[in-house]
């Protein structure tokens, strides 16, 4: 089982970036904790992060036929870009999102997710906390899936 972990632009800022919002945790701390908690369920974690867009559609549209699913931070583009959520659409592969801050507790601009409405469903507002949970909820999806197929 392989998971590609999408992160967007600034994510690679955090630790110091607005800490009253996205606390002190580095991003490189959280994929770390993440690696470690899919390894222990033999699950392979494969992180990208890119300030740049299409280097993020691109980072999708090559999880077609290599990854299981994706947990993506899609982060400003998550309000922004159609072109994020055409490759998510277009790859097919089941994706949840997620958020460390809760965006509808935030600006009017954030509270809408162009691309929440192509993922199998959104976590937010737990900090580093919500890949891992992104993670489960993704794994269980993958594997309610899996006994359809078999059904
Ligand atoms: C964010 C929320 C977005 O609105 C913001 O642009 C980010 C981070 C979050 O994880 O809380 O960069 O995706």
């Amino acid at each position: 089982m392989k998971i590609l972990v999408v992160n967007g632009p600034n994510l690679k800022l955090l630790g110091t970036r607005e800490p009253s919002i996205y606390g002190r945790e580095t991003l490189d701390s959280i994929m770390r904790r993440l690696t470690a908690y899919a390894a222990a369920k033999g699950v392979c974690v494969e992180a990208v992060q890119s300030d740049d867009e299409g280097a993020l559609v691109a980072a999708i549209g090559a999880a077609r036929g290599a990854c299981d699913g994706i947990v993506i931070n899609p982060a400003a583009y998550t309000h922004t870009s159609v072109a994020v959520r055409d490759a998510l659409a277009a790859c097919g592969v089941p994706a949840v999102e997620v958020h460390l801050s809760n965006t509808h507790k935030r600006e009017a601009f954030r509270h809408a997710s162009l691309t929440a409405p192509v993922c199998v469903g959104q976590v937010m507002g737990f900090g580093g906390a919500g890949y891992v949970l992104a993670l489960d909820g993704l794994l269980q999806y993958l594997e309610a899936q899996e006994k359809d197929m078999l059904k």
